[in-house]
């Protein structure tokens, strides 16, 4: 990368964007070439970039003009004008948002997953990038589906109200407080109070569906990525919103199309590097959100299956969702990206 290369961390002030600044750092990106951008409400506030701060600019098309790479932490609205804009201007883009990730004329990618996209011949310079769950549930179902085959996997992911953002944090530390002095809160961010509850809605419903955009991003997110592979397991589940604040957990019911023993899906998911295996329940380990914080891989553990059924095999899966399910995946793809011939 040249020395007057210029990185934008657009969303820089929220969950995914101060991620994305730690994980530049760490990788050695001196601060002279990184720029930081939220709304107008965040415009002059500083952020932290390691030992330096950076002050957050307004994000407009015009300001954005003359970065060679712009890695969107946006909401999906504001993704839909960046991202276009910003592409025309010339820099390569990244959106962490579901703003593209229907859309057929612009790749979908899973770095450690379909990488090589990134290498192939794509129209535009932009690219998109899975939710959290499709990140962690794609990394535990590939392994299996190399050893076995998988037909589908049936999942539940329990979501920390980080999904939704510095306002889904907000709002459980207020309604924890409210709560523990006796008051009812009123939900803002969510569709009902989510502090000591559980709500099987995230996000809202797709029109004229049962589904929840969550959970249909699962499906088509994954189809998408597994049509390179030529096999597509159905992927499909339920999305509860969990009263923790970072980290999901997911349980998967993965249907094998040829059944193998526990220790051989088990020996399957050793041989991927994007998977850590816990799974020793006697010594009480196993995957957990507390234990999955900044760590670039999924955990992944409590493999059993039923004799009278050996092809359902279940798992127990923890993903950082915004370190491994975003921001990881940004700086990963955008990197990789900015070394394309321009
Ligand atoms: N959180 C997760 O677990 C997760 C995982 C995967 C993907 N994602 C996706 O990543 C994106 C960011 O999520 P997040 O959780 O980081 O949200 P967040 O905490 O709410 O942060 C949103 C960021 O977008 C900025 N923003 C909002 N409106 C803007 C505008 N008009 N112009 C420029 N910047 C604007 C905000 O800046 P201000 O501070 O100025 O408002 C803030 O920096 C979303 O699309 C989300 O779906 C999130």
């Amino acid at each position: 990368m040249k020395d007057d290369f210029q990185i934008a961390v657009v969303g820089a002030t929220g969950v995914v964007g101060r991620e994305v600044l730690a994980a530049l750092y760490a990788r050695d990106i001196p601060a002279e070439q990184v720029r930081a951008f939220g709304s107008e409400r965040s415009k002059g506030l500083e952020v932290e970039y390691g030992e330096d701060s950076l002050e957050v600019e307004r994000a407009t098309p015009e300001a954005l003009r003359g970065a060679g790479l712009v890695l969107l932490a946006t909401p999906a609205e504001v993704s839909r004008t960046l991202a276009p804009a910003a592409q025309s201007a010339g820099a390569w883009v990244v959106d962490a948002s579901s703003a593209f990730r229907g859309d057929g004329n612009v790749p979908l990618v899973l770095p450690g997953f379909n990488t090589e996209a990134l290498s192939a011949a794509f129209k535009g310079r932009m690219v998109c990038l899975p939710g959290a769950v499709t990140t962690a549930a794609v990394h535990v179902v590939d392994p299996l589906r190399r050893a076995f085959g998988v037909a589908r996997a049936q999942l539940t992911a329990l979501m920390g109200v980080s999904s939704a953002g510095v306002r889904g944090v907000a709002e459980l530390e207020k309604q924890t407080a409210d709560l523990m002095s006796g008051r009812e809160p009123d939900p803002h961010a969510f569709p009902h109070r989510v502090g000591f509850n559980l709500v099987p809605q995230v996000g809202g419903f797709m029109v004229n569906s049962p589904w929840t955009e969550e959970e249909g991003g699962w499906t088509l997110e994954s189809a998408r990525l597994f049509s390179s592979r030529g096999e597509v397991p159905v992927i499909a589940g339920t999305a509860v919103q969990v009263p923790s604040f970072y980290g999901h957990g997911l349980t998967l019911n993965v249907q094998l199309k040829k059944a193998g023993p526990v220790e051989q899906v088990r020996a399957a998911l050793k041989t991927s590097p994007a998977l850590k295996v816990l799974d020793a329940p006697g010594e009480r380990v196993y995957p957990m959100p507390m234990l999955v914080t900044s760590d670039p891989t999924v955990h992944v553990g409590r493999v059993r299956a039923f004799p009278q059924a050996p092809e359902w095999v279940t798992l127990f899966a923890a993903v950082d969702n915004a370190t491994r399910g975003a921001a990881l995946n940004l700086v990963e793809t955008g990197l990789k990206l900015a070394e394309r011939p321009a």
